[in-house]
């Protein structure tokens, strides 16, 4: 009898197991593991080893509440988008408009935010009466030096880090034939990071570019650039990778991008990160749950691989906005696309818990 109940039982543990194990391996059952609850009260900076940023607009920090609570309660580094922009600040040759930027440091400050400037120079954003300007190099190198002095000097002691220069390499890797480098030669660049240290030496200098993650030819030169101003003691301190990427750039790439500019032995800045989604420009394309779920594998496989370089070079990620209404990306790319960790309601998307499970 005592037999026969044992046999009973293991027969019913037996079926149990199976049942339960057929559950898990049947397609549709689910995922096993539930998606993290990040609860609505905290803050992503504050589950991060790293700081946090976003590139804001002045305009939505200024009239769009939902937007400047946000930037507020999720972020502690804050990077202007525009307004720090050489047309922005220096919109005549002898007047500045420091409103808009002022403004944004301000809040920063304010909300104990780490601001990042961005950019002293750059190839575009220039305002006609410098692409128009006419004089002999003297003038050309007084004009870049003057902006660059007047803009860190007047930010001092606010502005933790600047991009001093931005985007001066093809994705072929060969250096670009901008207005500065046919004015002022090659080696302008050297100037602009000696220029910026001289008005500001405690602030952080970066150089910042794009495509480190889809093209070597141009993540080499980068890479040779930086090597070559450190050997010379040219104040340079950190290498931004933008990382305007899409859901399908392979883990490969991703490391090899990540792990080139941690050999340089600087700080690192994903300083411009967004996902986009919509990599063929598909004009009625709608954002599904698969979409978000393959972005969210890519947000936080970027954090994951990042967090994993000496903890000395971790400046931070920022995310270039903040919700996807506010992207740049749908007016660059002409098509509708969702690369944000927010929606356009400023609620947390997939991507949102992947950059903060990325960390752990
Ligand atoms: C973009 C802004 O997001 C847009 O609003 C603006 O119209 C053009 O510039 N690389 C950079 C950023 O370094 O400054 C660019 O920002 C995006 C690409």
């Amino acid at each position: 009898m005592i037999l026969m109940k044992k046999y009973f039982i293991s027969i019913a543990v037996l079926l149990l197991i199976l049942s339960a194990c057929s559950k898990k391996d049947s397609p549709g059952a689910g995922p096993v593991t539930p998606p993290p609850v990040i609860p609505v009260d905290t803050s992503m900076y504050k589950m991060m080893p790293f700081p946090v940023g976003a590139a804001v607009s002045v305009n939505l920090m200024q009239n769009n509440i939902k937007y400047s609570g946000v930037v507020k309660k999720e972020y502690n580094s804050l990077t202007a988008e525009n307004a720090m922009k050489f047309g922005a600040l220096h919109p005549s040759a002898n007047s500045y408009n420091w409103n808009d930027a002022d403004y944004l440091v301000n809040l920063a400050l304010l909300n104990n935010m780490r601001v990042h400037g961005h950019t002293l120079n750059w190839y575009t954003s220039l305002p006609t009466w410098v692409t128009s300007f006419v004089g002999d190099s003297a003038a050309w190198e007084n004009l870049m030096k003057t902006h660059i002095q007047t803009v860190v000097t007047h930010f001092k002691g606010k502005v933790t880090s600047w991009d001093v220069v931005n985007e001066d390499f093809e994705d072929t890797g060969i250096p670009r034939n901008s207005i500065w480098r046919q004015k002022l030669g090659n080696d302008y660049v050297a100037r602009c990071f000696q220029y910026a240290n001289q008005a500001d030496p405690d602030a952080l200098l970066f150089y910042n570019d794009y495509g480190h993650e889809y093209s070597t030819a141009k993540r080499t030169a980068i890479y040779n650039m930086i090597m070559s101003l450190k050997s010379r003691g040219i104040p340079i301190h950190g290498i931004g990778m933008q990382f305007h990427t899409t859901h399908t750039q392979s883990d490969a790439t991703i490391r090899d991008a990540i792990t080139t500019a941690a050999a340089t032995g600087l700080k690192v800045h994903i300083s411009e990160l967004d996902v986009r989604l919509n990599i063929n420009r598909v004009q009625g394309l709608t954002f599904t749950s698969t979409l978000a779920q393959q972005q969210a594998a890519r947000y936080k496989f970027i954090v994951q691989t990042y967090n994993t370089i000496p903890a000395a070079q971790k400046f931070g990620i920022t995310t270039w906005n903040v919700g996807d209404a506010d992207s740049w990306v749908p007016g660059w790319q002409g098509a509708p696309d969702w690369p944000l960790p927010f929606d356009t309601n400023y609620l947390r998307k997939p991507a949102y818990a992947a950059i903060i499970e990325g960390a752990k």
